[in-house]
């Protein structure tokens, strides 16, 4: 049985053959002698055409089926160079495999994103979803075709940790203790020695630390792993549960760091309007209009740097009223991400060498001993999605950055140690999967690039 994926490849060795399908009925209409069913069997993004006629074994019945109704068709592929698609099948036999309701509650009529989001085990089924879906998944090739190229090694990181890789206290607590009858010591406070690992863990919010480690073996290493914050942040670009791509270069500064990561976006990009064709024509049409042409452009285009006080600088200029008053030492927000991007260079930047009191605690404090050696790479309409650093490797000044942040260096002692044997310098960066996905495809919420998402108040499925 040839899947429709196939039929449309190598269209010419199945003209005037006959073949079996087995698919799902999209849509269908009909008229008193001739029925026409669009049947999608996942293969493709694109349906086959089915048409039948009076002399078919069934024709009333055919006519009355279900939206989603498995059915197995047996006809001869017939060429329609006049027509939208290149070929239909003229049915000989239509059987019903697995029945489907009247009620399906996904009809041919345009739904609303947010409509679809309360029904995640069906929205793979739409035309934008399964496209969003099969981009999601050769994204995910691409990157690690990318870096296994490279000769990187892939590390898994691990999903339950004992420390903050970064800092910011935002993690998910992972125990096995009973809420309701917690084990308290003699002092009144939890006894974590009953816990599962007889002390607090927690889901990580990043792999870098541990990949660090991987990168003072192997020289290139990267993650691809889910990651977790549990941020209050109700927005369009946080999830609580997303994906990372994490790589760690040794014997490297910041500057390899950004050609690295300016390569493998532009890889990317360029993997995925190969090869998700009729996808991505589909996204230009419905959902970003001139997204091809723009995504083009920043593949034969140089992305842009700025310092972080430049950036200040020209944000003080800008004629513009932001929200969030413009002075040096503030955390760049969304509205000025998108000032620089999208108004001021027009394409991604890197903004580098932020203040070091906003930045984590392992990033290089550069000479003037005001800025880190920090970079976030920023893209139109989406905003960070890349942050990255060359790595504290002076074990003097990664030790007083945190004790200065209050850290527990206990916890700490196996990253402390990486500096004192043989850790040079290194450096390395996070791309936020989904925010990569969102980029590509011109979607504009991250719940509609994510299979079942996690948001704040919201874990439905
Ligand atoms: O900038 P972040 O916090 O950097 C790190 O975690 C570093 N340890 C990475 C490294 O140097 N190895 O996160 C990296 C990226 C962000 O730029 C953003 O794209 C994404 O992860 N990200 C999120 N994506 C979705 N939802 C969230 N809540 C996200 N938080 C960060
Ligand atoms: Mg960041």
């Amino acid at each position: 049985k040839p899947s429709v994926k196939d039929m449309y490849k190598f269209k010419e060795s199945f003209i005037d053959k006959e073949v079996e399908v087995e698919g799902w009925i999209k849509t269908k209409r009909s008229s008193k002698k001739l029925g026409f069913i669009e049947l999608n069997d996942g293969t493709f993004f694109k349906n086959l055409q089915v048409i039948y006629e009076e002399n078919i074994n069934d024709f009333d019945q055919i006519e009355k089926l279900p939206i989603y109704t498995a059915i197995k068709v047996i006809g001869r592929v017939v060429e329609t160079p006049n027509a939208k698609q290149p070929f239909e099948i003229r049915a000989q036999e239509i059987s019903v495999l697995a029945p489907s309701d009247n009620d399906y509650p996904i009809q041919k009529k345009k739904h609303s994103l947010e409509y679809l989001r309360t029904l995640q085990h069906l929205r793979p089924r739409t035309n934008t979803f399964n496209a969003v879906f099969r981009v999601r998944s050769l994204m995910a090739y691409a990157i690690h075709k990318f870096f296994q190229e490279k000769g990187f090694v892939y590390v898994t990181t691990p999903i339950i940790t004992a420390s903050d890789a970064e800092g910011a206290g935002e993690m998910f607590r992972v125990t096995t203790l009973d809420l309701n009858n917690l084990p308290m010591t003699e002092n009144g406070e939890i006894d974590l020695k009953e816990d599962f690992f007889g002390k607090e863990t927690n889901l990580t919010v990043s792999g870098q630390l541990e990949a660090e480690a991987f990168a003072l073996a192997f020289k290139n290493v990267y993650t691809f792993g889910p990651t977790f914050r549990a941020e209050n942040s109700n927005t369009a670009r946080h999830a609580a549960e997303f994906w990372m791509i994490e790589p760690e270069i040794a014997f490297a500064d910041l500057l390899d760091d950004m050609k690295l990561a300016e390569e493998m976006f532009k890889y990317i990009i360029k993997y995925v309007l190969e090869n998700a064709k009729e996808e991505m024509a589909f996204f230009d049409s419905f959902i970003s209009n001139g997204l091809i042409d723009r995504l083009t452009n920043i593949i034969n285009s140089d992305f842009g740097v700025v310092t972080y006080t430049e950036a200040i600088d020209l944000l003080k200029k800008a004629n513009v009223k932001f929200q969030f008053p413009v002075e040096w030492g503030m955390d760049l927000q969304t509205e000025h991400e998108r000032y620089l991007t999208e108004q001021e260079f027009k394409k991604p930047i890197f903004v580098i060498d932020y203040p070091k009191e906003i930045k984590a605690f392992y990033m290089r404090v550069n000479e003037d001993n005001k800025t880190v050696a920090a970079m976030d790479l920023l893209v139109p309409g989406v905003g960070e999605i890349i942050g990255g650093s060359q790595r504290e490797e002076r074990l003097d000044v990664l030790l007083e950055k945190m004790r200065a942040n209050d850290m527990n260096l206990d916890e700490y002692w196996w990253y402390i140690e990486l500096r004192k044997y043989g850790g040079v310098k290194h450096a390395g960066f996070g791309l936020g999967f989904e925010r990569a996905v969102m980029y590509i495809t011109g979607m504009s919420n991250i719940r509609d690039v994510i299979p079942f998402p996690r948001t704040v108040n919201s874990c439905d499925f």
